[in-house]
């Protein structure tokens, strides 16, 4: 984990749910002066007080880590505001419809940000019927490839997950407006409209 729980985010948490420090304390196990500690950054939680921590300012310990708690009014709403997450240590490829807080191999992962195609990462869609060849012009070395490509619409994800040394296309069904994604492991994503 890149970041530690903060007294800031305690006390925030802690007037949030309309406990005294007394109350929180009690909670947890431990004193009012120890959470006054951790709030005037005096001290820090030990790391097994983070789950009971959490548990008592009723959020999850990721969300207690980052210092705020995510709240989708809703989540189904439209896929095409969807965002992935890949882990730069295990590479790791994650999807979500909504805000969220992701953490893999001790990382919490931002959302990535799609670029349009560059000079480097052409794509080219050959459409046939309702079928549609898509190329992107690129390595497919250990060290430098595209390791998935994706087609969102407002409803439905079409993800297609690629291996150096294969080559870096496929064929996808594109029914509807959507964006075409794809994901170079040295450069990010990027991501065009279809
Ligand atoms: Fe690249």
């Amino acid at each position: 984990m890149n970041t530690y729980v903060t007294g800031t985010t305690i006390k925030h948490l802690r007037e949030a749910r309309k406990l005294t420090q007394a109350e929180l304390a009690e909670r947890i196990g431990v004193s009012s002066k120890t959470v006054s500690k951790w709030e005037t950054a005096k001290g820090l939680p030990d790391i097994s007080l983070l789950q009971p921590l959490a548990q008592a300012l009723g959020i999850s310990v990721i969300e207690l880590m980052n210092g705020e708690r995510i709240t989708n009014k809703n989540v189904s709403a439209n896929m095409l505001r969807g965002k992935f997450y890949v882990c730069p240590v295990c590479g790791n490829l994650l999807h979500s419809t909504g805000n969220a807080v992701v953490s893999c191999c001790g990382i919490t992962l931002p959302p990535l940000e799609a670029e349009e195609p560059d000079a480097e990462h052409p794509i080219t869609i050959e459409s046939v019927e309702d079928e549609h060849f898509v190329t992107i012009h690129h390595p497919m070395t250990k060290e430098h490839f595209i390791s998935f490509v994706a087609f969102v619409t407002s409803d439905r994800i079409q993800l297609v997950k690629l291996y150096p040394e294969g080559n870096a296309e496929t064929r996808l069904q594109l029914r509807g407006m959507g964006r075409i994604y794809f994901y170079c492991n040295r450069h990010g994503l990027f991501g065009k409209k279809k």
